[in-house]
């Protein structure tokens, strides 16, 4: 992948561009399909009810999950960590690790996804020690040598996810890994997350992280970076007016 990367980073640069990446790790929420059939992983089985269908999948089956392991979530740190480094190698200057809607991290993270009490969940009850491992790894091969962005869904939006008292309390014990904090919202492909935020992006209510990233910034030391719905320069100048204005 790094050749076609560098390509992307060059052509970023060329026109004095910061070059960011995300990488993401989709577990429970893979489809199979992507998969070569094998059973997507994750730190606990859900119900297909609370999951959510894959996209394009048989609503009616059940989703087998391959449930890790402390041995399976090691590799899977060091793959990140990996992957962080290919990055690095293709010139990127920053990555953002996506622990936003309901990804692997915020699978660990969240009461939503942590439904099972299970021995793995007993060892690993702090939920934000997956982040806290995967992040202190990242940091650890890179230094400072690379910017560290986190994104995290500010709030849920559903019954029995994180909402952004503990959102803030989680971003606390990460903030000394990171650079930069990134609030989104919600968790992909969830019904009543859906209905919530009034259907996908283009339908959002403008801005509606803004009050979610406000309240974060006050709580918490990092920059705070916030997406969702600006329908233009005028709307992010008058939030930000002193703001550097990056598009993405
Ligand atoms: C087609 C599509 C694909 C997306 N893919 C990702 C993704 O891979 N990673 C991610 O963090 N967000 C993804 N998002 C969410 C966007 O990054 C962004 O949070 C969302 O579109 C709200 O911002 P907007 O209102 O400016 O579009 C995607 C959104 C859309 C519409």
């Amino acid at each position: 992948m790094i050749p076609g990367l560098s390509r992307l980073v060059d052509a970023m640069q060329r026109w004095g561009a910061k070059a960011s990446i995300e990488v993401n790790h989709g577990g429970i929420h893979v489809s199979p399909r992507f998969l070569n059939g094998k059973a997507p992983l994750g730190p606990s089985k859900l119900p297909l009810s609370v999951l959510g269908p894959t996209t394009g999948e048989d609503t009616t089956k059940e989703v087998d999950i391959h449930v890790m392991d402390q041995a399976l979530i090691d590799q899977t740190i060091e793959r990140y960590v990996n992957a962080v480094v290919r990055c690095q190698r293709a010139g990127f200057e920053m990555v953002s690790i996506h622990g936003a809607h309901g990804h692997l991290p915020a699978q660990f993270a969240s009461t939503f996804h942590q439904q099972e009490d299970r021995p793995l969940r007993r060892q690993y009850g702090n939920r934000a020690r997956f982040a806290v491992e995967l992040l202190t790894a990242i940091r650890r091969k890179v230094g400072n040598k690379m910017a560290l962005e986190y994104r995290i869904s500010g709030d849920e939006i559903v019954d029995g996810g994180l909402h952004v008292a503990e959102t803030i309390e989680f971003i606390k014990m990460i903030e000394d890994k990171i650079d930069l904090i990134h609030i989104s919202a919600g968790i992909i492909g969830n019904p009543q997350c859906d209905a919530a935020l009034g259907g996908r992006s283009p339908y959002m209510p403008p801005m509606y992280n803004v009050e979610r990233a406000a309240q974060i910034k006050k709580a918490i030391k990092i920059p705070v970076a916030v997406v969702g719905a600006y329908q233009d320069l005028d709307m992010a100048k008058v939030l930000f007016p002193k703001a550097k204005l990056i598009f993405a």
